[in-house]
C-alpha cells in the first residue's frame, strides 16, 4: 500500500474567493495546498472590466499568509454589453486568465450574466481571435427544462453551436455533473476541456434528498443520479487531459444555507487535495493524480507546470463540523468526516 504521494503542487481551475471579510478568511486554505486558482467573477457588483480584476487581485494577494506563494488568475465576468476591447486588452496585460459565461440567472450572482449567448457571439469571435479562454456555467435556465437536465439540454441548445461557430475558441465546460457532459467533451477537440469538482465525484442527488434536504450538499448544477457520478469518476481518472481539478468552492454562511431559500454552493476549499485523492485513491488510480491535479489544467491553460511538489501522507484528518470564519459558521464539504490522507508538513 503507498503511504506517500509526491506530486507536482498542484492547481484550482474554478475557485470562489468572494471579497472583503469572507475572502480574507478563506485565502488561506486555498493557498495551503494550491499554487495557482483561477478565481471566478461573480461579486457583487461582479467583475467586469480589467480595473476591476486589478483591485480584486490584489486584495487577494493582501489576504495570502506571510511564507506563502499563491498566484490568483482572473476572469471577466460576461454580460451582454461586454466590451471586447477591454476584455482584449486585460489579456494581453495579463490581468485576465479567462473570461465568464454565466447564463442570466443561472446560479449565485449571475443576474448581470447574459441573457441569449448569440448576443455575446461578437465577444466569443474576438475571444477566440486573441486566445482568450472561455470558461462556461453550462446550464439552461428556460423555466420548462427540469433542473436536472439543465445541463444536457445546455450541450444541446447552446454548447454544440458555440464550439461549431468558434472553432478554435478554448472552451472550459465547468464543474461537469453529467455523463453527457463528459461525452460531449470528449468527443470534441483539444480546445475542449472540463473541470470536475471534488463534490460530484463523491455525491450524488441522493446526498441532497435522502432523510430530508441536505442544504450542505445544494450546489449548482446540483449532483446527478448514480450513474453520471459514476461517468465522472471514469473522466477523472482516465489520464485525458481534458479533465482537470476545479473544485467550484463556494462558502456560504450556515444561516444562509439553512434557510427557506438556501443559497447554491459547497465550501470544498479545506480539504479539497485530500478529498479528491480519497476518489483516485477509491478508484486504484494514484498513478494518474498528479496529471489530474497539476499537469492537465497548465497544459490546457499554456501555462508553465508548478516546480514545487508537495507530498500527500496516510493519515486521519477529521474534518471538523464547521469552522468560524468571517464572524460566523460556514459548513465545510466532508464536514464530521474522517479522510485519510493529509499533506506533509
Ligand atoms: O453552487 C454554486 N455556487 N454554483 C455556482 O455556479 C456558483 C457558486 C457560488 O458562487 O456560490
Ligand atoms: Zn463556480
Amino acid at each position: 500500500m503507498t503511504d506517500s504521494l509526491t506530486i507536482r503542487r498542484p492547481d484550482d481551475w474554478h475557485l470562489h474567493f468572494r471579497d472583503g471579510d469572507v475572502m480574507r478568511a478563506v485565502v488561506p486554505y486555498t493557498a495551503r495546498q494550491f499554487a495557482r486558482a483561477i478565481v471566478m467573477p461573480n461579486l457583487t457588483p461582479p467583475i467586469t472590466t480589467t480595473a476591476m480584476a486589478a483591485a480584486y487581485r490584489e486584495r487577494i494577494l493582501a489576504a495570502v499568509p506571510q511564507g506563502v506563494t499563491f498566484t490568483p488568475l482572473m476572469t471577466c465576468y460576461l454580460t451582454d454589453t461586454t466590451d471586447a476591447d477591454d476584455l482584449a486588452r486585460g489579456a494581453a496585460e495579463g490581468v485576465f486568465t479567462a473570461a465568464k459565461l454565466y447564463p442570466a440567472n443561472a446560479t449565485t450572482n449571475s443576474a448581470a450574466g447574459v441573457t441569449d449567448v448569440r448576443r455575446i457571439y461578437p465577444v466569443l469571435e474576438r475571444m477566440e481571435a486573441e486566445d482568450i479562454v472561455l470558461c462556461i456555467h453550462g446550464e439552461v435556465t428556460d423555466h420548462d427544462v427540469d433542473v436536472f437536465d439543465r445541463e444536457a439540454e445546455f450541450i444541446e441548445r447552446h454548447l454544440k453551436d458555440i464550439v461549431a461557430n468558434f472553432p478554435r475558441l478554448r472552451v472550459v465546460f465547468e464543474h461537469i455533473t453529467t455523463a453527457d457532459a463528459v461525452a460531449f467533451v470528449t468527443g470534441c477537440g483539444p480546445n475542449v476541456a472540463a473541470t470536475i469538482t471534488p463534490q460530484h465525484l463523491h455525491i450524488n442527488r441522493n446526498a441532497m434528498l435522502v432523510g430530508g434536504i441536505q442544504p450542505h450538499n445544494y450546489c449548482l448544477p446540483v449532483a446527478k443520479r448514480e450513474a453520471h457520478r459514476v461517468a465522472l469518476r471514469a473522466a477523472a481518472i482516465s489520464g485525458s487531459p481534458k479533465f482537470f481539478l476545479g473544485t467550484d468552492s463556494a462558502p456560504h454562511f450556515r444561516h444562509d444555507k439553512e434557510s427557506a431559500c438556501g443559497c447554491a454552493g459547497i465550501f470544498g476549499a479545506p480539504h479539497a487535495i485530500e478529498s479528491y485523492l480519497k476518489v483516485f485513491e477509491e478508484e486504484n488510480a494514484l498513478g494518474r493524480f498528479e496529471g489530474f491535479a497539476s499537469l492537465h489544467g497548465p497544459a490546457f491553460y499554456r501555462l508553465p507546470v508548478n516546480e514545487e511538489t508537495i507530498t500527500l501522507e496516510r493519515a486521519a484528518i477529521e474534518v471538523p463540523e464547521e469552522l468560524a470564519l468571517a464572524g460566523a459558521q460556514i459548513v465545510p464539504f466532508h464536514a464530521g468526516q474522517t479522510l485519510g490522507w493529509r499533506i506533509a508538513a
